[in-house]
């Protein structure tokens, strides 16, 4: 590195400078892997910046950059990720944080305070993201749309929500009254004062609705902080600089002319271009690329030109794809038809990634990558696109991207000394046809499955001059189909040619199951019937477009998206005992302003301790193998690492854990039988030498066979965990099945679903003497408490663990918080420092466990009127390597199985299958949403069977109240029927039924289905020991209380509840109220918070206590009835009485029994029924909620805004389940579902476009806090009304296609299932001509 020095000139500036939240900031040596979100979080320590993936695709870590743009005599403000944001390309520039635009102690920004108050943060960690990308967009625009705050938020992604609150807050924004008020422009308040439109448009329902826009703070942009003076003064001093940062791991260059970067390229031919650094920072981070040389062309001025030229238009290669889009925009309003390629680039870069990718990302970058799923490479292969490149030997060429541009895997033809400095797109002649389409898992911020782009030319008005058929994602790189496209000249665009041409492109197209991505038959289908749309697309743009008639129209377009809307209806809880009791009221989150200003602290949050250390895991590569060696010499040679820690440093009695059956090892000792085994921890003094190390570990396996992975593997080689199967039987099923003429068989499968929590595990702990003192992100810090005592050999009393809050857990933090935290404990117990350790997004998906994928294999038998007289179930879990808490969740799954239905003879068998997979683990429902789908799947065979509609054999099996469940539980407040009848009234369900059938008569490529699907879920633990919680209150002299409880906020809002709920018993204000976090030295032994039990549990733990205390109260109240809350403390102080009271409560005792099947298993049941419509696109699979009504019975709510965002929340994660989340695995048993990039959970554009949420009035719950009901799991199975919509809309393409109705689907309906089940003549032309191998690339659990 030290050869560089010669090339940089004398007046390069080594000092980075630039501002963060009108600060300056001056770093000497910036390091050039250093991330703008490292350097806030670490450096800084403005930790509100999140860290969710670190690839740029969650939007957790939004930051606003600022920027003075001369020529433009204005500031340009861009949303941007700080995890792929380089801190040396910030020289200059103005960073806002969410720190920055408002505080909770002195002024909230309206978005902060919207989002909070508007019900838009749940476990917050998704908030501050969010909250900065809408911050931008005000900052940005004077006037805004809803498709502005849609694209905006492209790339946040929010896990608990279900985004629907985000959206309503945010819709404030272009409220009528808002824009007015911005347009007055006034300080404080409207110049119309109380005449303000805003206060006299007072929505009269606003009583009825969650929050009260007219409370919001208006939003006023004069109050926006200014950009620093100093960088618009010195602008050209900042901008001309040549900078030269030398750090300790490379240095970064920003040269100020092509000509120095050429003489740099040429001496360092492997020195590296550096432009929005999404691809770069994405290999650096998870590809272990390391660059030494890194170079800006930022400051080039060829690289920015941005013109249109006579041949069409010229792009600089420092262009960011955002700001080509606005150009692109102006160019084809001027050029009209010429701008096609222009038209496609554009409705292309829509789906590109998220806004904030695109903020920072290159067209350039996106072409030298050469990624074959790029979506930008196939419109440039099929323009031909030139590009412009330069270098010293022979200064400017000019390179045409035709098939041989793109060489190889991530090839160009580009010499490694070439810079690229701008590239020419050319307009479009009078009779030329261009488009481009791209088909991906997720509709939004998603890398392609198939992208295509055709480029037709008519030499008369039918007959094709030239054609290129062009495609992404068939091929190692972008592929033009050359034979297909030569064949297509002098030919008529006609349905013959359309034939051969179909043909020609399926041969020409190869692939076979072993193509990374998989996929091969719906990849090749959808070439195919990306190419049908384009024809008859050309056709109906055609002069004569009488030939294609309008059923064929619904081909041309993908689906359109609608603004949504929601409503939410719930009744108010008028029962008020005093005037501060808001029990039933919709008060907010009480930590939604500090999640919404940053100021919330989560674990990784709090700030560095004096010699703190770092651990890292390393993991298994190996899903079966005998470990041979461990070799850590290299790691421990590394300067900085401190230790290793593996099972050679426990006993083997200590080695062990498990919730109910030890059989983990902390530290694998001699085989690992998943590759989420944890092989040792090394700890260093910082995270980037940890990392270093980690991969410095060498390991020697003698594999191990035979590997089992799936359930059917499980089942081929008798691979159950022991004891296995667990049955129950009622009645006799045999005896019926014997007698009966309607026997139907099947089987339904699940997929498996990552919980993709915002906040990765994450673990600090603290050695203090002989005490241990964890912070973790763990659902169950007891358990954390109790294995660590364990572990160490120490009594449980020395080891406290505390939880503040979690960002989301959804139960996958229950049990699995262990493979992180119990070797953080160890290292810090033993090496007496401070440790800390926070799992990669990716680690944290290889390791931690998912839900159970699962198969259900059914035999049902009926009688003529549809009702189910018996049914024997199979059901198959597959748990992975260990046993965890799968036992319990099998035993959930087999009482649920039922769902709402009342089958008088049944057998369930609950197998639990071992694999060489992580092991799974809780995930809200607990196994009843895979086991419920069983029922409604059984429910819609037997309406085929005997031919009668669904909803009549729903209904006639629909349990009523007294009847008994097939584990005989009597249900005694049975609400189903009501909420059935509700959620049809409410959804006009049979109106919209004959609406769709019409629509669907009309149209042949776009379907609409609709359907109902009720749920019935038991609330318990199943297990009486786990039925308790605990409560400690203390109340000081000032009259504050302080509140502890067992449970750990989640998101959930338990807190929140816990707090009205004190509120209401001790008849004080809930802002005297404060709980600071769960401690297992304030609570012992608690149970952890799942099974949506703990406002149930922890409520009547919080009732006890202020029973107690309001007991001791009563003689001073009585003494001075009239006295306020501070003077009966103070009294009881000085007459020294106890202000501190535990609260307990132990839940009545479960009365099943096993042996008998008979007894009380659940303490109740939460009911509810959805009715979802959605439109399915035939020829890409793609779908899209129109609308969904939801009726949930969750007794009087005690607080319905957090209730109604458990039920969305819940819903939108259901959503994800049974559509479109899907974890991949290779067949050696590694699980190739990282992140984001390879995960996609629902974005904002997926929630249904018509949202209702309905809380059945007039059913009080006797048996829970205040007649309330839990609410956190039972919503989510009413997602599965997606499911079975997209399947009716399914069978109505199957019936135009000519195929058969039936057909089996399983969950996830994701597009490719729903193409591929759309069967028409392009999968039957496709079908035949895939391969199928072997060893194919991936098996999707
Ligand atoms: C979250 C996320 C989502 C994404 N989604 C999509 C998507 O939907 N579709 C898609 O196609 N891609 C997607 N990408 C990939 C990536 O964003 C694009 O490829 C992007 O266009 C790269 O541009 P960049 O400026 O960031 O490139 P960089 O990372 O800065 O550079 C990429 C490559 O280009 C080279 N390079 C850059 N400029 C020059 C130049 N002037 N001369 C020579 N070489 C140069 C660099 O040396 C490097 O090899 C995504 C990436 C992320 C992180
Ligand atoms: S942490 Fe940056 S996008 Fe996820
Ligand atoms: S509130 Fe959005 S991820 Fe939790």
């Amino acid at each position: 590195m030290e050869e560089i020095e010669a090339f940089i000139p004398e007046d390069r500036v080594t000092n980075l400078v630039f501002f963060v939240n009108g600060k300056k900031v001056m770093e000497p040596s910036p390091d050039p892997s250093w991330t703008l979100l490292w350097y806030l979080r670490k450096r800084l320590l403005l930790t509100g910046t999140k860290y969710g993936c670190g690839e740029g695709g969650c939007g957790a870590c939004t930051v606003m950059l600022s920027q003075y743009r001369k020529h433009e005599d204005r500031v340009k403000h861009t949303a941007v990720n700080a995890c792929l944001m380089p801190i040396c390309a910030l020289h200059g520039q103005a960073v806002t944080t969410v720190e920055g635009i408002g505080s909770t102690a002195e002024r909230l920004h309206p978005v902060q305070e919207r989002i909070a108050k508007a019900h838009g943060s749940q476990c917050g960690f998704c908030t501050p993201g969010i909250v900065m990308s809408m911050y931008t967009l005000l900052r940005n625009k004077t006037s805004i749309k809803y498709e502005d705050i849609e694209t905006a938020l492209q790339g946040n992604l929010c896990r608990c929500t279900g985004y629907r609150p985000i959206i309503e807050g945010f819709k404030t924004f272009i409220e009528p009254w808002e824009t007015k008020y911005q347009s007055v422009d006034q300080v404080s308040s409207c110049g119309l004062g109380k005449d303000c439109c805003r206060n006299k448009n007072i929505d009269l329902q606003e009583d009825a609705k969650l929050y009260k826009p007219s409370e919001f703070i208006p939003y006023c942009p004069s109050q926006e902080p200014i950009f620093p003076p100093e960088l618009r003064l010195n602008d050209e001093f900042y901008r001309s600089a040549f900078i030269y940062f030398r750090g300790n791991d490379g240095v970064w260059i920003r040269p100020r002319t092509l000509e120095e970067l050429a003489i740099i390229k040429q001496k360092f031919p492997h020195s590296k271009i550096v432009m929005g650094n999404t691809e770069v920072g994405v290999e650096v981070k998870f590809k272990n690329k390391y660059y030494p040389i890194m170079i800006s062309p930022s400051m080039i001025p060829e690289l920015s030109v941005l013109k249109v030229v006579d041949s069409g238009i010229v792009i600089g290669a420092a262009i960011t794809l955002n700001d080509l889009n606005d150009f692109l925009e102006i160019v084809i309003r001027e050029q009209g038809k010429k701008a096609a390629i222009f038209e496609s680039i554009r409705e292309m870069l829509h789906y590109f990634a998220g806004n904030q990718v695109r903020n920072v990302a290159s067209l350039i970058g996106n072409i030298v990558t050469a990624s074959p799923i790029s979506d930008l490479n196939p419109i440039m292969l099929a323009c031909e696109a030139i590009i412009c490149v330069y270098s010293t030997t022979y200064g400017i060429k000019y390179i045409r991207i035709d098939s041989t541009f793109f060489k190889g895997y991530r090839k160009v033809n580009i010499a490694e000394d070439e810079i690229v400095i701008a590239i020419e797109i050319p307009f479009v002649d009078s009779c030329q046809y261009f488009k481009s389409y791209k088909q991906s898992r997720r509709r939004d911020d998603d890398i392609s499955i198939v992208t295509a782009a055709f480029n037709i030319k008519f030499a008369d008005d039918f007959t094709v001059s030239q054609a290129q058929l062009c495609y992404g994602g068939m091929a190692s790189t972008t592929v033009c189909a050359t034979k297909a496209s030569h064949a297509f000249t002098g030919c008529k665009w006609n349905d013959k040619t359309l034939k051969v041409l179909l043909k020609l492109l399926v041969e020409e197209l190869e692939l076979d199951d072993s193509a990374p991505g998989g996929m091969a038959n719906y990849r090749k289908s959808l070439c195919l019937s990306l190419f049908y749309r384009f024809y008859m697309y050309v056709f109906s743009n055609m002069k004569n477009n009488g030939l294609l008639n309008t059923k064929q129209q619904s081909g041309v377009f993908q689906i359109h998206s609608e603004d949504p809307k929601s409503s939410q209806c719930f009744e108010i809880n008028s029962n008020v005992i005093h005037k501060h009791d808001n029990i039933g009221k919709p008060i907010v989150h009480r930590s939604a302003l500090k999640q919404a200003t940053g100021e919330a602290i989560y674990c990784d949050d709090i700030p560095p301790l004096n010699e703190e250390l770092y651990l890292c895991l390393i993991k298994s590569s190996e899903c079966f193998a005998r470990i041979k060696m461990i070799d850590v010499s290299k790691a421990l040679a590394l300067p900085g690492v401190v230790a290793f820690f593996s099972a050679s440093d426990l006993s083997k009695e200590r080695n062990k854990m498990g919730t109910i059956v030890k059989d983990e090892q902390i530290f694998a000792s001699d085989t690992v039988s998943s590759q989420a085994c944890v092989i040792g921890a090394v700890v260093a003094k910082s995270e980037s030498i940890a990392r270093k190390a980690k991969n410095l570990v060498s390991v020697i396996y003698e594999k191990l066979r035979p590997v089992v992975i799936t359930i059917e593997d499980a089942i081929k080689h008798k691979s159950y965990f022991t004891g296995y199967p667990k049955t129950i039987r009622k009645g006799n099923v045999e005896k019926i099945f014997s007698r009966s003429r309607n026997i139907i068989e099947g089987y339904i499968r699940n997929g498996s679903q990552e919980h993709f929590y915002l906040e990765t595990m994450s673990a600090l702990a603290v050695r203090k003497e002989d005490d241990l003192e964890i912070i973790c992100s763990s659902q169950n810090p007891a358990e954390i408490s109790r294995v660590a005592a364990e572990v160490l050999g120490i009594p449980n009393h020395n080891v406290v663990t505390r939880v503040k809050r979690i960002g989301g857990g959804f139960g996958g933090k229950e049990t699995r918080g262990v493979v992180l935290t119990i070797p953080v404990a160890i290292a810090a117990y033993k090496l007496k420092k401070p440790v800390r350790g926070v799992l990669d997004r990716d680690e944290d998906m290889q390791m931690t466990g998912f839900r159970h994928p699962s198969l259900i294999k059914y035999k049902v038998s009926c009688d003529d009127d549809g009702k189910i007289t018996a049914a024997i179930f199979d059901m198959y879990f597959n748990a992975g390597n260990f046993m965890d808490i799968s036992c319990s969740l099998v035993y959930k799954a087999i009482m649920h199985v039922d769902n709402c239905y009342n089958i008088p003879n049944i057998e369930v068998n609950g197998y639990l299958c071992k694999t060489n997979l992580p092991s799974n683990t809780a995930f809200r429902g607990f196994g009843a949403p895979q086991a419920m789908m069983a029922a409604e799947v059984v429910i819609r065979d037997i309406a085929e069977k005997i031919n009668k509609p669904y909803e009549d054999v729903m209904e006639i099996n629909l349990y009523r109240v007294g009847d008994f469940t097939h584990f005989n539980q009597e249900l005694t407040h049975c609400t189903i029927y009501r909420c059935w009848k509700e959620c049809i009234e409410i959804s006009k369900y049979w109106q919209r039924k004959k609406i769709i059938k019409e629509f669907n008569s009309q149209n042949r490529w776009k379907k609409k289905g609709i359907s109902l699907v009720p749920t019935k879920f038991g609330i318990s633990f199943q297990t009486d020991f786990l039925m308790q919680g605990g409560a400690l209150i203390l109340i000081y002299i000032d009259g504050s209380v302080l509140l502890s409880i067992g449970g750990i906020e989640m998101g959930q809002g338990l807190f929140t509840k816990m707090m009205q709920v004190a509120s209401r018993c001790l008849g004080i204000d809930i802002t005297k109220i404060h709980i600071s976090e769960m401690a297992t030295d304030k609570v012992p032994n608690s149970t952890s918070t799942a099974a949506s039990l703990s406002s149930d549990l922890y409520g009547m733990a919080v009732i006890d206590a202020c029973r107690k205390i309001n007991e001791r109260l009563e003689p001073i109240k009585i003494k001075n009835p009239t006295g306020t809350w501070e003077e009966w403390i103070s009294a009881a102080y000085f007459d020294r009485v106890s202000l501190s009271a535990t609260g307990f409560y132990s839940a009545p005792k479960i009365e099943y029994n096993e042996e008998t099947n008979s007894g009380n298993l659940f303490e109740y049941f939460t009911f509810g029924v959805a009715c979802s419509e959605v439109i399915v696109d035939c020829l890409t699979g793609d779908h899209q909620v129109v609308r969904t009504d939801i009726v949930m019975d969750i007794g009087e709510s005690l607080n319905p805004a957090i209730d109604i965002g458990q039920i969305e929340g819940a819903f939108v994660q259901g959503y994800g389940f049974y559509t479109m989340e899907e974890i991949l695995v290779s067949p050696e048993g590694e699980v190739l579902s990282r992140g984001p990039g390879t995960y996609k959970i629902p974005t904002l554009s997926d929630i249904p476009k018509e949202f209702n949420v309905t809380l059945l009035k007039g059913a009080p719950n006797p048996r829970a806090v205040f007649s309330s009901k839990a609410v956190g799991e039972p919503p989510l199975f009413l997602s599965a009304s997606v499911f079975f919509a997209i399947k009716e809309a399914i069978k109505y393409a199957r019936v135009d296609a000519g195929v058969s109705p039936e057909f089996s689907l399983i969950v996830p309906a994701t597009c490719a299932r729903i193409r591929m089940a759309c069967e028409d003549f392009i999968t039957q032309e496709v079908e035949p001509t895939v391969r199928h191998v072997d060893q194919p690339w991936n098996i999707i659990l």
